[in-house]
């Protein structure tokens, strides 16, 4: 590729309307040949266009060197060039137009009201009758409505559709009055001409891949034969079967997205885009057929589901397809037939399957962690059930609850979490000529995925809401230390335990479900909830963050607000005053904040895996998830199963005392205490085996 090279000049300037002049030193970077480069200076902070270009000058394509630069006048507003434009005289025109490609030189900062004025601009400067201006014109407002073209599409959301409307119709009209100029080629906009000065039957256009994308002179070719062209670099081509057999001008306007063409029907939610091409004849003239193909870009991501071939309808404000076949090429290009449609913007509306990169299935480390885990909670469930009598009620039903949301979450896990219904290679297009809603299929709900993330979802906040149960039971009995537990704990726990999570999943699965788009309630690549905008960011308006990770939070902050206040308060009354009843309730407040932790640290490592592709961090991962599940099991098997039957069993105690594996000494001490105190007040405060 070509450039003109570094300019730097010291220029004296001249602005509109009144003529004083100052000198400027102006500097160009690097440009592609036959478009224009804005200038490194900027304007001064204080003027009305602080920060914006302060020039511009087009690269030569003959002499690879800059033309003389146009300069801005800082402080003109759109506003004011719009005012202005209608009265203006050639000349002034021409600095308008210039000032006008400047100000729309940055497409960051164009607001929808800038690119309204913009194009009301346009269309006044490209109206204009011949003059010796009006080359020069027509290629600074192409250069314009190029730079207008890449503002975001967010931004034409809001934007006078009439003044558009009649841009793409100037537009029209201007590649029939232009001779075939390359400087009319700019990066997302392009008017190419044949002038029609011998009997032709057919005009075909054909646009060559490149290594960019955007546009480029050499990189068009007009052919007016059925010439044989290599199919493979063609990206994309356009055939004109004229209606009669003689000389004629054909025009053709090429846009590099649909930007200008906002529809209603077709809404896309992808971020794809579409090309958009208007082949053009005089008045007299009869267009009997427009071919049109395209290759399918090969995207990894998404691969092509179906397509329509459409042109735009001015007083429908929206793509049609009257007339218009389609047709699949062998060689799998995409293939359009419209019939007797003149002077039309064609485009092809095509909608894509996502390439889902769907989870693999876990390892066996990740599964032999969940069994164990399982295993564990499976005994010390039913030990506490047949050892409740010791204990009490209250206690035995938290921890069996616990026990209970966390085992069939891990059963979820081990079986659930890898999608059912997979879309892989399912295209099949269709025959009709169908507008899509979107650039994106969307699939009906199949179930099953859906029920198991609903399930996955319920049954770990079951579990962390226990969690915080246990937790606010042991701050009561703090609280009331001589009446023990409030007669209404049971009931509420049971209410609040199982209640409140449905409660969640109701709201998650009401507010985002919908068969046709399951996709607003879970994801696609494994069976969990979503959590991704469409721009593949973290959302915190996703079910995933409102619906999980935030109930989340808030039991964790409660936990940890209990564990504060319990400290406090011990340490607060003189530590060896009823240190006996305190310590294991400090105990258990801790194991219970340690447990929610363990838990979520788990549940961490496990989303991890599942979203991981590269093999060997899975591998890592499926070890730290099965060691992090597996010592949650083990944690809760020996918090509420094997301490308390080795208390209840001094026996067994007192021949593993050899050993002295760390963790017993702890419950020697506890014994201790117990030992020390009279049963009864011990037993109607709170049981520490429980
Ligand atoms: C720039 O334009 C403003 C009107 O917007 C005018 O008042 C001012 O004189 C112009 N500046 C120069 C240097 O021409
Ligand atoms: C663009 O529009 C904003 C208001 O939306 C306005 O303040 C600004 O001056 C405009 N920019 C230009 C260059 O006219
Ligand atoms: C593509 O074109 C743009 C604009 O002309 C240029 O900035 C960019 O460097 C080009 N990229 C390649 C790979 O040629």
């Amino acid at each position: 590729m070509d450039y003109c090279l570094l300019l730097l000049i010291f220029t004296s300037a001249n602005f509109f309307p009144e003529q004083t002049t100052a000198t400027i030193k102006l500097s160009f970077p690097k440009t592609v040949l036959g478009q224009f480069a804005s200038s490194v200076e900027r304007c001064p902070p204080e003027t009305t266009n602080a920060g914006m270009h302060q020039a511009s000058a087009l690269c030569n394509i003959d002499n690879q060197l800059f033309n003389p630069p146009k300069i801005l006048n800082c402080s003109l507003t759109l506003d004011t060039i719009l005012s202005w434009v209608s009265g203006a005289t050639p000349e002034q025109k021409l600095n308008l137009a210039s000032s006008t490609q400047i100000l729309t030189s940055i497409p960051e900062q164009l607001t929808p009201h800038n690119i309204t004025h913009a194009a009301k601009i346009t269309n006044v400067l490209l109206s204009d009758q011949q003059t010796a201006q009006t080359k020069d014109i027509a290629v600074l407002a192409v250069a314009t409505v190029s730079q207008l073209l890449s503002a975001h599409h967010e931004k034409y959301s809001s934007v006078d559709q009439a003044a558009i409307s009649q841009l793409t119709q100037t537009l029209q009209k201007l590649s029939l009055r232009e001779e075939p100029n390359p400087l009319l080629v700019q990066p997302n906009m392009a008017v190419h001409s044949l002038k029609g000065k011998m009997p032709i039957k057919q005009v075909q256009l054909t646009y060559f891949k490149g290594l960019n994308d955007t546009f480029s002179p050499d990189r068009i070719q007009l052919h007016t034969t059925d010439d044989k062209i290599s199919k493979d670099r063609v990206d994309f081509q356009m055939n004109i079967i004229l209606g009669k057999d003689f000389a004629e001008d054909v025009g053709f306007v090429l846009y590099d997205n649909d930007l200008f063409f906002k529809s209603k029907s077709f809404q896309p939610s992808l971020d794809t885009k579409r090309r958009v091409i208007s082949a053009n004849v005089h008045e007299n003239s009869e267009i009997e057929q427009v071919r049109f193909a395209v290759t399918p870009s090969a995207d990894s991501t998404l691969s092509i589901n179906d397509y329509a071939c459409v042109f735009w309808s001015y007083e429908k404000q929206d793509w049609i397809t009257d007339g218009c076949t389609k047709t699949e090429s062998p060689s799998g290009h995409l293939v359009c037939k419209c019939e007797r449609q003149k002077n039309a913007n064609f485009a092809i509306l095509m909608a894509y399957d996502i390439n889902y990169q769907y989870s693999e299935a876990l390892h066996w480390i990740s599964i032999s962690g969940c069994a164990m885990s399982v295993v564990g909670l499976c005994i010390t469930a039913l030990y506490q059930i047949l050892t409740r009598k010791s204990r009490g009620s209250t206690p035995t039903l938290l921890v069996v609850n616990i026990c209970i949301s966390m085992m069939v979450f891990y059963l979820l896990f081990i079986f659930g979490i890898n999608n059912p219904v997979q879309h892989v290679n399912v295209t099949k297009m269709s025959v009709q000529n169908i507008v899509p809603e979107s650039d994106y299929h969307k699939y009906r709900d199949q179930g099953p995925c859906t029920a198991f993330t609903a399930l996955l979802q319920f049954f770990l906040l079951a579990t962390f809401t226990w969690n915080t149960l246990y937790g606010l039971n042991v701050f009561l009995l703090f609280k009331n230390s001589v009446s023990g537990t409030p007669s209404w704990f049971p009931k509420v726990s049971m209410a609040v335990g199982w209640g409140l999570p449905a409660v969640i999943v109701g709201i998650s699965l009401g507010s985002t479900y919908r068969v046709d788009e399951p996709l607003g309630y879970r994801q696609e690549e494994f069976c969990w909830l979503a959590s991704m905008d469409h721009r593949q960011k973290f959302s915190i308006k996703k079910p995933m963050f409102w619906g999980f990770v935030l109930p989340l939070l808030l039991m964790l902050i409660s936990s940890t607000a209990i564990l504060l206040h319990f400290s406090y308060n011990i340490c607060r009354t003189n530590p060896n005053l009823n240190r006996s009843r305190k310590t294991p309730l400090k105990k258990k407040i801790l194991s219970s904040f340690s447990l929610a932790v363990m838990l979520g640290l788990s549940w961490v490592s496990g989303y991890i895996l599942l979203i991981t592709q590269e093999k060997n961090l899975r591998l890592i991962l499926s070890v730290v998830f099965c060691l992090l599940s597996t010592t949650q099991g083990i944690q809760i098997f020996i918090l509420f199963a094997l301490r308390p039957f080795l208390n209840s069993n001094p026996a067994i105690l007192n021949s593993l005392r050899a050993p002295e594996i760390g963790f017993h000494k702890k419950s020697f001490s506890l014994r201790k205490y117990k030992m020390s105190e009279s049963k009864e007040t011990y037993k109607s405060t709170y049981d520490d085996s429980a």
